[in-house]
Formats: C-alpha cells, structure tokens, sequence
C-alpha cells in the first residue's frame, strides 16, 4: 500500500485512511458521513471488490489500481457542488502529467503522454478511458451537504469489452504505482479544490477544465435516456452542462449522457 499525503494536501487539514482492499472507497464515504463524518478525510486502495461507477455501472478495480474517495461537509448548494467533478478532472490531469513525466524521463526520457478531459467526468489517453470520476451527495445530518468524490485509474490494468475503449499507464509505458499516483493526486485536489472555493471560482475551472477538454468544437452525440442529441460540442456553460449547437442553429445544454465524438458521434446517434 504505502499511500501518503503531501504537504498541501496535510496544511488542508485534511486526513486519509487506506485499505488492503474495499468494496467501494465511495460506498464508505457515505457511510461514514451518515456515521457523522465531515472530512475532510480521502479513503484509499488498490483494490476495490464492488466499485461503483456512474449511472449504476460497475468499475472494475483489480490489484494495483488506484480507487480514492475524499468526504467532505460543505456548505454549497447540490448544483454548486456538481461543478466539483471539474476540478476533479483538472487535478487529476495535473496529477497524471506530474507522474507520467516523472515516470518516462526514469525510463526513457521519452515525451510525456497528453491526456484529455472527457465529459462530464472522464480522463482519456490516447482517446481511450483511462480513468473516470464520481460524484455523490447528500444532506449531512449536522448539516450542510456531505459531498464525495471518488476516482478510479487503470493504473495496471484496463477491462475489456466496456462500451467505451480503455486503457491503463502501464499498457501506455507509464510504470508508476498507485500509491505515487496518489500522493500526486491528492496535492493536485488540495490546490484545485481551493481555487473551486465551495463554487465560486468555478468560471476559472471551467477555463481550465475546457483547455483539457476532448472534442470541443468537433462533432458530438450525447445519448441521453430517452433521446440523443447531435451536433458540435460547442462548450460547457456555467453549471457545467455540455452545450451542442444542433444543424438548426440552437443550444441545447445538456446535464447527463453518455458522449461520442466524430466518427462515433453517428454510431452513438443511431
Ligand atoms: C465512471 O466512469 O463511471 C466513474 C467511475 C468511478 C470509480 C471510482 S473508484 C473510487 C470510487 N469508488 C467507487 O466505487 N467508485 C469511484
């Protein structure tokens, strides 16, 4: 195991417990905010046994990857809190490209992988889902809403035959591990989370969030549960909605779906 935090992550108060392995680091999140938890606290593994991913999929943790939860009590309203995903992503982005590079110039001094933002929630390389993010809330009982944020990255290993491609750092030539990774992540949160404060500086998020972001201003579907919508991703607006300018010229904002981009977008249509 060996996970730590870093110094930014330790000067935000904030505490971590790791696991051997786990159901689901998100699942215990909840469970402690319901016990009375307010974080914040990140719960840590390298193997989960029932992860959780988003719209009541399952996500595949097998040994050596990473799965981690931060819990925090916030005082922010649930739409406030959906943008947290975002910053989410960028500090996951940041995190990755700090230890790819860190990785390659080890082995090879080769240039470091780009990575990309996928909405709403997930991390490619290469085009393929290399890692994914999701975000539960509740009313906490003393208050506030109990938010977590959980992140799951195919460090050793990717599945197969998901509905998406995926990939893994160590089929990309990336050898670190996950407690590395981690560390890595958890100081990235510590910095984005700051410059999200509790909703505020989302405008700055979703700047740099769309600087990552994959397939803007390319062909998109979303396949939402009863329609799909097609056209150009033309940004994310301020709640952090996927906006398609359709053929006929308008925006549709979109709030959940799944996303196809290109060639795809007229697979995902049909
Ligand atoms: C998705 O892409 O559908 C989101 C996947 C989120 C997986 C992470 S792994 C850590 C945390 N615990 C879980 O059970 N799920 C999230």
């Amino acid at each position: 195991m060996g996970f730590a935090l870093g110094p930014l992550a330790l000067s935000a108060h904030t505490r971590l417990e790791a696991f051997e392995s786990i159901g689901s680091t998100n699942a215990e999140a909840v469970s402690r905010a319901r016990a009375g938890e307010r974080g914040p606290l990140w719960f840590v593994t390298d193997r989960q046994t029932s992860g959780r991913g988003r719209r009541d999929r399952a996500w595949q943790s097998p040994p050596g990857n990473l799965a981690a939860s931060i819990l925090e009590v916030m005082d922010v309203a649930p739409a406030a809190a959906a943008t947290l995903g975002f910053a989410a992503g960028v500090a996951l982005e940041g995190a990755l490209q700090a230890v790819s590079v860190e990785a390659r110039m080890r082995a090879a001094g080769l240039d470091a992988i780009r990575f990309a933002l996928k909405w709403p929630n997930d991390l490619l390389a290469g085009g393929r889902k290399l890692s994914g993010i999701l975000l539960e809330a509740e009313p906490a009982a003393s208050g506030g809403l109990a938010v977590v944020v959980g992140i799951g990255v195919n460090v050793v290993a990717a599945p197969e035959a998901t509905m998406f491609p995926a990939t893994s750092l160590h089929g990309l030539g990336i050898h670190v591990g996950a407690a590395e990774l981690f560390t890595a992540l958890a100081e990235e949160w510590a910095r984005l989370k700051a410059l999200w404060d509790n909703g505020r500086g989302f405008a700055l998020i979703r700047k740099l969030w769309l600087e990552r972001a994959s397939g803007l201003g390319g062909e998109v579907s979303v396949r939402l549960a009863e329609a799909t919508v097609s056209g150009v991703f033309e940004t994310i607006d301020d709640a952090g909605c996927l906006v398609v300018r359709t053929a006929s010229g308008e925006r549709v904002p979109v709030s959940a779906g799944d996303v196809y981009f290109g060639a795809a977008a007229s697979v995902g249509a049909a």
